[in-house]
């Protein structure tokens, strides 16, 4: 099927796979108007919504002629939905691109030049980005009429999901530097601003809240300057047409390929339309361009849905597992992770270790991962950060390792590599390697105990990787945790001089991908997991080299339900990291099967364990064995009840052969005296199904138009049940 055409006569470019559409025309000013964005159609005759921007025109006036020009060029660009908004003319309402000439100028019109449309993605240097097969590119040339500069907007549309990626590249064709003060990835125009703007906000142990706020007037803007995604804020949102819910109604999700700063902006203006930008934040950016160089800003992504909200989300889903992740055992079981974190954080020696990965085999472990302490001179948190040797008075892997293969289970390990304690050698060695290090300086912020690494620096990231390559030569590991555990403070780089200080914040970001990107391809056995201070940099830059990202140090699972269940509307349960903990609030079997609905995996200390509580928790890492990766990990999640709505939550995943399906019901308050029906959705109707809750077996339709029903007990506060329905014969 061809996805994207150009008819010459119209001068207009459609994108559509047969279920979503997405229309361009190029007018007679060169500008290039976003003229149709949505579900499907048969036929695109008329050049759709171009909504009175000639009869409101600005006039121009002909400085070399001395008179007023004429229609052609009286285009009024902010009265139309446009793909690039000029800056500094008379288009307000907030440009994706700036650039700043020799003369200082900061206008910045990009007009239409040319067009390419090729089969596959552009694929972008030294950034993560999406891939794959079934997807068709239309490149688009704009040049500034203000600039030596062109700009490449790219956009990719998959044949097989709505989901659309969009990135610009700023060239330099001059011979003189150019300065880029804003490089956002997408504008979106739409004519109607009638939508909820949905965003998930948080904090450390309490990422990714639900706010659901009105599109209003003026700016919305969802953004982090902390110099990584953050837990503040996550780069996933999404607009919510009003009266749209879980399984009707049109939904529009956005998010980045990206791990650094971002600015989500949403404008309504005088015309009540909605203009979005979306990309690196601009708040102390700036590029130095030099002639020849080209600036490439990330991918983001467009997921549309007229179906629900759920239909966006499993876009999304496919999306990473299909055209993102570029981890080889992605099709794979993952492993029963045991993680020692919280059962002994610094508190271990080999003996202990050895200790632990006995117990954590009872309930089912296959990988045995040694979290933070074991290297330099690392006893608590104020020190060891940068010293990547083990400490072998403190811990023999080579025995710990040994140990788990005779068991036959993997091990992982423990990294934070882009942080250094001023107790490290490495500090001590090289304190020019700290990110706002100068002389002169009398104060530099700490965050538990440590700073960041200049990772804008390649000697610092040489330097890391080397150690780091020593270790992994030595120490045959089959899985690492990437751990991030501060904020950028000072954004300054020593390496940098001072007309390149705008770009540190974004170098940070290349310097990261630039280390794990090196070490993903180097070891590509090797499982790499993200984490930062719990889920503080959840995101989809991470996500193209970590198949699972750590989602939130909130184990209990009255929080924890709600972190997982929101996380899940922009990113699959497969990447959910999720582990068993020894919160007293719920018993393990409540714990087990919130896990369950992520990667499931276990950190407590395993010798404290019960008989009955290693039975439960055995029970559930069998049932994780059998049925996770098809009903779960490669499923079609279907939310039954949003917590942020009702007093309990459900959850269900189905298989895509529609022969399984796992049930998450949990209540929140002590409440018994309401009915709890809950319809299942996914099902096939004709097949029968077994349920593990009352033992019955109904038909597909009978789930989905009664129920289970979950009211009959008085549930108790957090109570708990995890059903799984199997096709009866
Ligand atoms: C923060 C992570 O979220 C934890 O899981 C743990 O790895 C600690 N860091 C170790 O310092």
């Amino acid at each position: 099927m061809k996805l994207i055409a150009y008819d010459e006569g119209k001068r207009l470019f459609v994108l559509d796979n047969g279920r979503f559409a997405y229309t361009i025309y190029v007018n007679d000013a060169g500008y290039l108007e976003t003229v149709y964005f949505g579900a499907s159609r048969a036929e695109y005759g008329d050049i759709d919504c171009v909504r009175g921007a000639w009869e409101s025109a600005s006039p121009h006036y002909d400085v070399a002629r001395g008179v007023e020009l004429g229609y052609a060029d009286k285009f009024k660009s902010d009265a139309a939905p446009l793909e690039i908004s000029p800056h500094g003319v008379w288009d307000k309402r907030g440009a994706p691109v700036i650039l700043r000439g020799a003369d200082g100028a900061f206008e910045t019109d990009f007009r239409y030049e040319s067009y390419r449309i090729y089969a596959g993605l552009p694929a972008l240097e030294g950034l993560p980005h999406a891939h794959g097969e079934g997807v068709e590119t239309l490149e688009l040339t704009l040049r500034d009429r203000a600039h030596d500069a062109l700009l490449r907007l790219n956009l990719s549309l998959f044949a097989d999901k709505n989901v659309l990626v969009k990135n610009v590249e700023i060239e330099n064709v001059g011979k003189e530097p150019l300065r880029v003060l804003r490089a956002m990835s997408l504008q979106l125009d739409l004519p109607s601003a009638d939508y909820d703007l949905v965003h998930f906000c948080g904090r450390w142990g309490k990422e990714r809240d639900w706010c659901e706020n009105p599109v209003h007037d003026g700016v919305q803007e969802i953004s982090s300057n902390f110099g990584r995604s953050s837990a503040d804020e996550n780069p996933f949102v999404f607009l919510k047409a009003r009266g749209a819910d879980e399984a009707q109604g049109e939904a529009i999700g956005f998010n980045l390929i990206y791990s650094g700063n971002f600015k989500f902006r949403a404008f309504v203006g005088m015309y009540r339309a909605l203009h979005v930008t979306y990309g690196i934040n601009d708040e102390d950016f700036e590029w130095l361009l030099a002639s020849g160089e080209r600036f490439t800003a990330p991918q983001a992504i467009i997921a549309y849905s007229d179906e629900g909200i759920d239909a966006m989300s499993a876009a999304l889903h496919r999306f990473v597992h299909e055209n993102l992740n570029t981890y080889q055992g992605l099709g794979e079981h993952r492993p029963v992770l045991f993680n020692s974190w919280e059962g002994c954080y610094f508190d271990f020696d080999t003996a202990r270790i050895l200790a632990y990965i006995d117990a954590s085999h009872k309930i089912g472990t296959e990988l045995f991962v040694l979290d933070d302490g074991w290297f330099g001179a690392r006893s608590d948190d104020s020190r060891g950060l940068g010293d990547w040797w083990v400490n072998k008075e403190k811990v023999d892997l080579h025995k710990v390792m040994a140990h788990c293969k005779e068991l036959g289970m993997k091990f992982g390990i423990w990294f934070e590599p882009e942080m250094v304690d001023f107790d490290s050698d490495l500090f001590r060695a090289h304190p020019e390697y700290t990110l706002g290090w100068k002389e002169g300086r009398t104060e530099l912020t700490l965050a538990r105990h440590q700073f960041h690494l200049d990772f804008a620096c390649d000697a610092v990231v040489e330097n890391i990787y080397a150690q780091m390559k020593a270790f992994l030569e030595e120490y045959h590991v089959d899985y690492i945790k990437w751990d991030y555990n501060r904020t950028v403070a000072e954004h300054f780089s020593n390496a940098l001089p001072p007309e390149r200080q705008g770009e540190v914040y974004h170098r940070l970001v290349l310097g990261y991908y630039r280390l794990i990107g090196r070490l993903t391809a180097e070891y590509p056995h090797i499982m790499f997991e993200g984490c930062a201070s719990g889920g503080g940099r959840f995101d989809l830059g991470t996500m193209y080299y970590c198949p699972q990202i750590w989602c939130s140090d909130e184990s209990d699972p009255a929080q924890r339900m709600d972190i997982q269940f929101n996380t899940s509307y922009g990113y699959p349960l497969s990447a959910i990291a999720s582990h068993v903990n020894d919160s007293k609030v719920a018993p393990y079997r409540t714990k087990a099967a919130l896990a369950l609905f992520g990667t499931y995996g276990y950190e407590m200390n395993p010798e404290l364990l019960t008989e009955e509580e290693i039975a439960d928790l055995a029970e559930t890492a069998e049932l994780y064995k059998k049925y996770h990766h098809k009903v779960i990990a490669e499923g079609t999640l279907y939310r039954l009840r949003a917590p942020h709505k009702c007093n309990y939550m459900c959850m269900q995943s189905v298989s895509q052969d529609k022969t399984a399906s796992l049930v998450l019901f949990m209540n929140k308050l002590k409440e018994g005296d309401r009915f709890r029906f809950v319809r299942l959705r996914g099902l096939d109707a004709e097949k029968r199904y077994r349920n593990d809750f009352d033992g019955q077996v109904h038909t597909g339709e009978y789930y989905m138009r009664v129920g289970l029903n979950f009211s009959r007990e008085w549930l108790q506060e957090f109570d708990c049940r995890r059903v799984l329905l199997t096709e009866a014969k």
